[in-house]
Order: C-alpha cells, then structure tokens, then sequence
C-alpha cells in the first residue's frame, strides 16, 4: 500500500503502525485496509471522471469489499454504491447510505430480495431479464428508477471466470432482446428507464477493452444513463502492468465523447481497481519445511484468498518482520488447506523463514475478505483500518463459537454422548 514503510527495527508499517503491533492485537491472518490510499484512491475516481465528464456517477462495486465500514467510506467520499444481492443491501443500509444511492444488480434477484429493496426505497435497480420485469410488475407501487443491462459481445482478455461480456454471458440480454425489453419498460407506467449498463468482466489489463465496451452501449440507443460496470485490473505482482485509473478514464470519456450523446450521464462501477492496493493480509508463519522444495506455510491460505484456486491469482510477499534482510532463497508460500492450489506464491524470494516470522502479502483488499470461508473449518479473518498511526477494528475475528452457531446443539449433543 502506499501508507507503509520500514520501522527502525526494520518491520513493515502499515498508515503508520507496525505489523508486529498489529498481529499482536488482532491476531493472524489480519487484513489490513490503509484507509488514507484507499480514500485517494475513490478520490482519483469521483473527481477524475467528474472532471472529464462532469455528469457522472462512480458506484462502489461492494461485492469486492463488503464491510460496513467500507460502505460508509464510500459515501462519504462522494460513492453512490452498487449492491448485488439481499446481503450487500442489508450492510449497505445498516452503514447508513442513502437508498438512494443505491443500485441493484443480480441475474436472479427473488421476489423477496426485490420487496426489500423497494421497501428501502432503492435508486436504481439494474435489470437483467424479462422474468425480473415480470416481478417488477407485480411489486411495484410507486414509480422506480431501472437501467438494463445488456450483453455487449465484447470478449474480455482476463481469466475465464473473469469474462462476462461474452455473447455467451449469463449476465443480461442480448441487443435484440434488450429492445423488447426496453420496450416494454418504457410502456409501464411505473417504470422509469434511464439507460443501459454492462460490465465486461474483471482484472483487465488493457484500456481499449472498455473504449470498445462503450461503443457497444451506444449501439442500444439514446438514452440518459450509460452505466460501463467495472472491471479494470491492478497489478498484483512485479512482472505485471496495469493501467492507472487516468489512462483508464481517458480511454472511456474519449469513446464516451465520440459515441455517447453529450448531456447523458456517464456511470462506472470499480472494485478492485478501487480498493485491491490498498489491502495487506498478514500471516504467521507456521512451518518450514525442506523437500525438493522449500515449503513456507502460513496460519491461512485459500480460505481467506480464495481467488488463489479461483482464477489462480498469484501474489508477491514479503517477511514484513524481517523487511531488510536480503532473500535468500526461494520458496512456494503456502497456505494451510488441504490442497494443492492452496498455494499463496509461486516462487517467493525470501530470507529464510522461521516458524513464527510475520508474512505480508500486499495488493489483498478486493475479494479475499469477502470471499473468506469456513473451508477445513478456517475462521474468517478480523479486519482493521489504520491512518495516522491508528487501527481501528472494523470487522472482528470468526470464533469457533461463531462456527458452532448455525448448527442444532441437539447434533451436538448427541455426538458427545456416543
Ligand atoms: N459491476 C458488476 C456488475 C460486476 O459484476 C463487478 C464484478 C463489478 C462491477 C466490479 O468489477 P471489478 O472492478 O472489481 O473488476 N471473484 C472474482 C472477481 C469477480 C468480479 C465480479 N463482478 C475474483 O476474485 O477475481
């Protein structure tokens, strides 16, 4: 992150507190969230694209880190904010933001879900297919805000999971039939259509991607909202290269200017880009072994970053109690589930580890807390916010009480007995 440096006794610092303060207080593994890069960060986003287009909106695609505390964050630093789902609605008003700054996406929001959000008064909802509108008819009461989103045909360069602007995509209806739908959209006398969203997918690493994905939002029409999703990638490991967020900008408002109609209103959904580099996991180190290879295993691992065995993110990490040592070897960092692609880093140039050293993994904060897991019954890690020398908790540890929670004590009970 761009808060941290090198304590005098040559520990990692995070905004300004030392890692072995941290695992201390908080215990490990611990995601830690420099919370000054990380209000840069949205700052680089709300005011560079206000700048280049002034009629905009930036959403905080929560998916990629939903935390009360985020959410909140968000608002205050000029977010609306992007929710998929009943779970990501209920943190994101229990945070205190507006409802109307609210959008909700999803391919197969219930009837419920769809109740709740209109009962909260929801901005915008994204909708993603003719049964959606079916239930939209019998829900609604009042008039309500909708965009569409559509299947733009553009084929992301990024992992396969990743993709989701492919014709083939389950996300969203393909042009014709988005101008059925908008049709009949715009026949309802509750519907209020503003626009057409799409979101080709994620960790991407070339700008002319979303120029193209812009282009594509134009050929549905004229209308008063283009909504591009997210989408754009960081740079997770020394050999990779990302666009910055103002190449990223310029690539869109210049597609946006040649092919949207002047006076709309231009939206973007980040997540990753938005909060990944602002993110550190911090392990223990709980074994090392020496085979063929030198094995470093730490007290997490794929249940606490799951896109490790998701998509295969590989990660750099360095021994953020030792930071000045120089490596001197090189090791496969891995994680404590039981498997094989369970590994955190191929090839970690380290000093030689010991059992009990601290493991700082940078370039974690979008979607490991929330894809965190009881996987070979993991606890879900704690997570902390730190600026000017502070932490704050803003999520605690899982306990084994926590896990034991869900299931009938009867089970429980008559297990002990026999
Ligand atoms: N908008 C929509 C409609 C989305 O589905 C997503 C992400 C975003 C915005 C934000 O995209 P971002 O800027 O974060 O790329 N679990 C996967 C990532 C899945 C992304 C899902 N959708 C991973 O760990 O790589």
């Amino acid at each position: 992150p761009e808060e941290s440096g090198c304590d005098v006794d040559g520990s990692l610092t995070v905004g300004g507190v030392s890692v072995n303060e941290l695992a201390e207080q908080y215990g490990t593994p611990l995601h830690i969230i420099d919370e000054a890069g990380l209000r840069r960060q949205a700052r680089r986003f709300v005011d560079g694209l206000r700048e280049r287009w002034p009629n905009s909106d930036v959403l905080f695609a929560s998916k990629s880190l939903p935390i009360v505390g985020m959410y909140r964050l968000a608002q205050e630093e000029g977010l609306s904010i992007d929710v998929a789902g009943g779970g990501e609605l209920k943190l994101a008003l229990a945070a205190g933001v507006d409802p109307e700054r609210l959008h909700f996406h999803g391919n197969a929001k219930t009837d419920a879900e769809l109740q709740d959000a209109l009962d909260a008064g929801i901005g915008v909802i994204i909708v993603d297919n003719e049964h959606e509108l079916d239930r939209l008819e019998r829900l609604l009461t009042r008039p309500q805000r909708l965009l569409l989103r559509v299947i733009p045909g553009v084929d992301a360069v990024t992992h396969a999971s990743q993709a989701t602007g492919g014709d083939d995509s389950k996300f969203g209806l393909p042009m014709d039939q988005a101008l059925r739908a908008i049709e009949r959209m715009r026949a309802h006398p509750l519907m209020d259509f503003e626009g057409v969203h799409l979101h080709i997918g994620s960790q991407i690493l070339g700008t002319e991607q979303f120029a193209e994905a812009v282009e594509k939002l134009s050929t549905a029409g004229h209308f008063n909202t283009y909504d591009v999703g997210g989408g754009l990638g960081v740079k997770y490991t020394y050999s990779e290269q990302a666009p910055s967020v103002d190449e990223y900008l310029d690539a869109i408002v210049e597609a946006a200017k040649k092919h949207l109609p002047a006076d709309a209103k231009l939206m973007i959904e980040p997540g990753r880009s938005l909060v990944a580099r602002s993110g550190v996991t911090l392990y223990r180190v709980v074994t090392v072994k020496h085979t063929g290879r030198v094995f470093v295993a730490v007290d997490g691992g794929m249940a606490d970053q799951l896109d490790i065995a998701l998509t295969q993110q590989r990660y750099e990490a360095v021994l953020a109690n030792r930071l000045t040592e120089p490596w001197t070897e090189t090791v496969q960092l891995v994680g404590r589930q039981c498997e094989s692609g369970d590994l955190l880093v191929d090839g970690a140039p380290l000093p030689a580890a010991k059992p009990g050293d601290l493991v700082a993994m940078p370039v974690t904060g979008a979607y490991a807390y929330t894809m965190a897991n009881n996987y070979n019954g993991a606890l879900r890690p704690a997570i902390v916010f730190v600026a000017d020398g502070e932490a704050r908790l803003v999520a605690r540890r899982e306990s084994y009480d926590d896990l034991l929670t869900l299931h009938e004590p009867a089970f429980a009970a008559e297990l002990t007995h026999s």
